[in-house]
């Protein structure tokens, strides 16, 4: 058996999990100051799911990005005991490695019960339940939205960088999620970058400041309600760079 999928290689992180280093997108999947811990403070700590676990009944969490699953098999540590039933939907555009993360995870709790088809992996374990859906978020998640209602209250805005993979950082794209998200929802990432923190305000997001972690000294967190902190504001005014748009990305 393969110990990482083609077109991959594994990197090593600090905190003793590893990641997976992408050659189609030049990139790797985390930080290598560690994947699994930069994934509980980022996404569970960011978007405050244990919380949201404990005082709901319901929680629907979207994750930008599926990567090697580790968002995936993290959140399910952490809230499968909580009493909240949890729906978990993921995007990713390589069958392959979600293929690859089936097989490498086959004796995992999660992974007991699943159906996998072309476009999606299903799985349930009492009260956590998960989809990946497979191929261009872009192109699949608005049709999948179109067939169900569906409300997030946690979004893990996870892709590859702006740089790399700037589809997944449009104003449209926020606007997307902001459609079918709750008014409680919170988006988190990783970047703080003009770019993509102009696209979230022009798509009607708030934000303020998230955790460092890492080299990185700060991130995003996306709400909407409330008001943009005012020093992102002025930081965003200062700057020259523009929010990222479909239009730009066409030209
Ligand atoms: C940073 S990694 C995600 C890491 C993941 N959250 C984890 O915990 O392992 C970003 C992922 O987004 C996927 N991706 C990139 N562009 C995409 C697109 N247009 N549609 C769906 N997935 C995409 C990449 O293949 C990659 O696996």
């Amino acid at each position: 058996m393969k110990s990482f999928p083609l077109k991959y290689s594994r990197v090593e992180t600090e905190d003793g999990s590893y990641t997976l280093f992408s050659e189609a997108f030049g990139e790797a999947c985390h930080s290598t100051a560690g994947a699994k811990s930069e994934t509980i403070l980022h996404y569970l700590k960011g978007c405050a799911v244990e919380e949201k676990a404990q005082a709901q009944t319901a929680l629907s969490i979207l994750e930008v990005g599926f990567g090697l699953g580790v968002g995936l098999l993290t959140t399910w540590e952490h809230l499968h005991s909580l009493p909240a039933e949890v729906h978990f939907l993921s995007l990713e555009i390589d069958r392959e490695l979600v293929l690859w993360f089936l097989e490498e995870h086959k004796t995992h709790p999660l992974l007991q019960n699943i159906e996998v088809r072309e476009k999606t992996v299903e799985g349930k374990l009492r009260n956590f339940s998960f989809t990946i859906l497979i191929g261009d978020a872009r192109r699949e998640l608005p049709e999948y939205v179109s067939r169900r209602k569906i409300i997030w209250e946690a979004i893990y805005q996870d892709a590859f960088s702006p740089r790399r993979n700037p589809v997944l950082w449009t104003r449209q794209w926020f606007e997307l999620l902001k459609m079918h998200s709750s008014e409680n929802v919170i988006l988190s990432t990783y970047s703080a970058s003009s770019s993509i923190r102009k696209s979230l305000v022009e798509a009607g997001w708030k934000l303020y400041p998230g955790e460092k972690f890492g080299p990185k000294r700060t991130s995003t967190r996306a709400r909407l309600t409330g008001e943009t902190d005012k020093d992102i504001l002025d930081a965003l005014a200062r700057s020259p760079v523009k929010a990222i748009t479909d239009e730009e990305l066409l030209t």
